[in-house]
């Protein structure tokens, strides 16, 4: 049996969370740049398998099992109710409560989650990004079990990929259970109306500027719809990626690079330009009204990870049929940019036989195959069957295994919380004022502060 948010009906205190989330928050270890790197603040090593604590419960056990998400909008509330489906199947003595808190990567829900870690009352289980979020904050809290256990029971080192296991574990521990693997550089766009405008998608920055004139000239007020703040972090962090490229993109998250550049500088510099092409009620917008707007034509593109794709299809839009189109975000074609949802096990969870009878759910490949066809994303395992997923999807499956990769700052892979956190006060600032010195400033002390630079 699947419910909803019953128990969970608790003033949304954002601002106080955020702190507490900080609070229990240690600064984390060398973030790294890409899911090749080193494990996330640890040496390597073949993580050991003996269990340090006793796996699954009594098969027999029940209850509520409390799963915490964002994933509210089109296509990924959607994807979580077809993994909910397999897990009710699956283990039927156990009732779901659908904890999900609206707000686009997971800004409001993790600061709920953050105020009920510090009162000691986790949920059975809860998202959480692949990366420095999930090691430098709940990890580096002492928050979660290790999975090790789980991993060797289920099998899962033999079938999730090798690179992915560094950013889910600290030193020999795993601690979470990525679920899919999702695509942030992606240019969303339905092609009737650019034909309509006659403009293509553009592939490089300048292009992007080019073609955005043509829209302006063509009646298309905002060539490039954007929503709330941290969209327009996942905006910023397309755009250093395709104006530096992956590897200057990737050594500004591992110390090796310089934010003083003048290459930041210029690629900032096209951040401001771009900025300036977006809706001017952006601020007000959920990412998914933000791509309503490309639905609707009232804007040509947007950028976004492609939980857009679970949204476009929930509105049945196909992509085989052309109803949306897609492409590398400009200057990145060839580039990946990734991140993973990811299941935790908490420690002191209410029901621990019913949060690893989830994560079982989660880990499994019929788990991963009901969630990421219609949540929009490739399954983490690298053994789904291919033939459920559509068009874009197999595409996203084709490029996740021959692309170069990079990691995600808007969602949790190449970052600290309390690094983003900084970067994340200057881009607020930088949105009002477009002062690109002052924002490089802004980003060149965060990295001293907070992130690995000297
Ligand atoms: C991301 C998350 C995605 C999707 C998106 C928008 O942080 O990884 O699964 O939910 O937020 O809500």
């Amino acid at each position: 049996m699947i419910r909803g948010n019953g128990k969970l009906l608790r003033a949304l205190v954002p601002a106080l969370a955020v702190a507490l989330l900080t609070a229990c928050t240690t600064p984390a270890a060398a973030p790294t740049g890409s899911p090749g790197g080193p494990p996330a603040g640890s040496p390597a090593g073949s993580p050991d398998m003996s269990p340090d604590i006793s796996p699954a419960g009594s098969p027999g056990a029940g209850g509520e099992v409390e799963i915490f998400s964002w994933w509210t909008a089109g296509g990924e509330a959607d994807g979580l109710v077809a993994m909910f489906g397999v897990f009710a199947d699956t283990h039927p003595q156990y009732e779901i409560v659908n904890a999900a808190v609206a707000g686009g990567a997971g800004t409001n829900a993790r600061a709920v989650l953050a105020t009920r870690l510090q009162q000691n009352d986790p949920p059975e289980s809860w998202q959480g990004h692949a990366g420095q979020e999930l090691i430098g904050t709940y990890v580096a809290a002492d928050k979660l079990e290790s999975l090790n256990f789980l991993f060797d029971q289920e099998g899962w080192l033999d079938v999730m990929p090798e690179l992915l296991i560094p950013q889910i574990s600290q030193g020999e521990d795993i601690y979470s259970v990525p679920v899919n693997i999702h695509r942030a550089n992606v240019l969303w766009y339905i092609p009737e109306k650019l034909t309509e405008w006659g403009v293509e998608a553009p592939a490089t920055w300048a292009d992007f500027i080019t073609t955005a004139d043509t829209l302006r000239a063509a009646g298309v007020s905002a060539p490039l719809a954007m929503g709330e703040q941290w969209t327009s972090m996942h905006l910023m962090e397309t755009v250093l990626l395709g104006e530096l490229g992956a590897d200057a993109y990737a050594a500004l998250w591992d110390g090796t690079g310089d934010w003083s550049s003048q290459e930041v500088a210029d690629a900032l510099e096209t951040f401001a330009t771009v900025i300036g092409y977006t809706n001017d009620d952006a601020s007000t917008l959920s990412w998914d009204a933000a791509a309503q707007l490309v639905i609707d034509g009232d804007a040509a593109f947007t950028i976004m990870g492609d939980w857009v794709e679970g949204f476009f299809v929930s509105k049945d839009m196909d992509p085989a049929a052309g109803d949306f189109g897609w492409a590398p975000a400009p200057g990145s074609d060839g580039v990946f940019q990734w991140l993973s949802d990811s299941f935790v096990l908490p420690k002191g969870a209410g029901n621990r036989d019913g949060a690893i009878a989830w994560l079982t759910v989660a880990g499994s490949k019929e788990g991963q195959d009901a969630f990421n066809p219609v949540k929009g994303s490739i399954p983490a395992r690298n053994d789904g069957d291919r033939s459920l997923y559509d068009a874009y999807l197999q595409s996203a499956m084709d490029d996740w295994s021959s692309n170069e990769l990079a990691g995600s700052l808007a969602h949790g892979v190449v970052a600290s919380d309390a690094w983003k956190a900084e970067i994340d006060t200057a881009l607020g600032l930088f949105l009002s004022d477009l002062d690109v010195p002052a924002f490089q400033t802004a980003l060149v002390d965060a990295c001293a502060s907070a992130g690995p630079c000297e």
